[in-house]
């Protein structure tokens, strides 16, 4: 069984990948099939082709929580269980050299990039299960998305799982990234032999620094009004799909499955946190979306950049990502992070 990852050198890609290379404690570890070099432009370091992956093979710093609960779902009976340790894990990614360290460690690394279909086919050689990262590029991901899903199908994934987002129901605020989801989604469902969707909340990752700034300043800018969401920790993101990608059971197999922080947050319920976090009182001073925009821009926000993160707030305040699961817990045996954890840990 092999399974692949797109995108593996961007921060989820190699998140999962380091989930999936991981050895839980009590595993068989049984990698024989990794011994050989193919001829796909893959690499892996010299000394490290076919070795078993030793325990002591160091985990990613930035990820403990979730290894942890990787490691509790490939547990006896849990969900998740028959494990990946087996079987090939490929890398593919635009930026081979980025991911020597996991090549290091018995992954195959193989150069793909949504933009040369032929090639992706050659980089999707062999590969069973197939988790397609959304890209980055917000003006071409449709094609880019139906290039990779078409390589795919081409090379004889069997079954691709994919990076969405909450909601890309059409005439959500922030419809330059949700139509490219909602495209995306409906290419894949035709298309694929078996798919699973995981539509990802908003990262909190990414909001944090944010956020501590205004910890900082004792003020809270937001134009999400009353609006609630479940921001979600990137790393349960990777989790999730780490767990699906392990899971040689196919229960997840046509599932959407919307994958959230545990519970929602206003901006009162945030304000509260990053006051928590900073041992100080936080105002909460709500501005409509140009003035968000700017504030996010005097922020050092890139104008393009403050914009969408403004319409995302606007998208919190109309109601449009409400969605809050377990699906964390389910899949990871472990609660998702909150947001006051990400707030001190990062
Ligand atoms: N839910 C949310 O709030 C949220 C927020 C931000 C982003 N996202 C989405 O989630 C994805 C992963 O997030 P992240 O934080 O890991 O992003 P990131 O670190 O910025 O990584 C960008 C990703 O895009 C890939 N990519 C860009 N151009 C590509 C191409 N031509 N062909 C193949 N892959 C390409 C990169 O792969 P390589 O460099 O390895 O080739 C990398 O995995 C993003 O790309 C975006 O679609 C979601």
């Amino acid at each position: 069984m092999t399974i692949a990852i797109t995108g593996a050198s961007g921060r989820l890609g190699r998140l999962v990948a380091e989930l999936l290379l991981a050895d839980p404690p009590g595993s068989p570890g049984s990698v024989g099939s990794r011994g050989s070099v193919g001829a796909l432009g893959e690499s892996r370091v010299p000394g490290a082709p076919g070795a078993p992956r030793a325990s002591s093979a160091p985990r990613a710093a930035d990820t403990p929580g979730a290894i942890e609960a990787l490691d509790a779902a490939r547990g006896a009976g849990a969900p998740g269980s028959g494990g990946a340790l087996a079987e090939d894990v490929v890398l593919v990614t635009r930026r081979p050299a980025a991911l020597a360290d996991l090549a290091a460690r018995g992954a195959i690394v193989r150069a793909g990039d949504f933009d040369d279909p032929a090639g992706l086919v050659a980089a999707f050689a062999g590969v069973d299960r197939l988790l397609l990262v959304s890209t980055d590029a917000l003006d071409r991901r449709v094609v880019q998305h139906r290039q990779a899903l078409e390589a795919a199908v081409r090379a004889g994934v069997g079954h691709v799982v994919y990076t969405s987002l909450s909601n890309p129901a059409p005439g959500n605020p922030v419809g330059e990234v949700t139509d490219a989801h909602r495209s995306t989604e409906e290419a894949l469902v035709p298309l694929a032999p078996r798919w699973t969707i995981l539509r990802n909340a908003t990262y909190a990752d990414a909001l944090v620094p944010l956020w501590l700034a205004a910890a900082a300043r004792g003020r809270l800018v937001t134009n999400q009004g009353d609006g609630r969401t479940a921001w979600v920790a990137r790393d349960d993101c990777a989790a999730v799909a780490a767990a699906i990608l392990a899971d040689a059971s196919g229960r997840h197999v046509g599932q959407t499955l919307d994958v959230t922080g545990p519970s929602l947050m206003g901006a009162a319920d945030l304000g509260a946190a990053l006051a928590s976090g900073a041992g100080r009182h936080v105002v909460i001073e709500q501005v409509d979306d140009d003035a968000m925009a700017a504030h996010l821009v005097a922020d050092g926000l890139p104008a393009d950049r403050a914009r969408l993160v403004a319409a995302w707030h606007r998208a919190i305040r109309e109601g449009w990502f409400t969605q809050r699961t377990d699906v964390v817990e389910e899949l990871t045996g472990r609660p998702a992070r909150p947001v006051a954890t990400l707030l001190t840990t990062g």
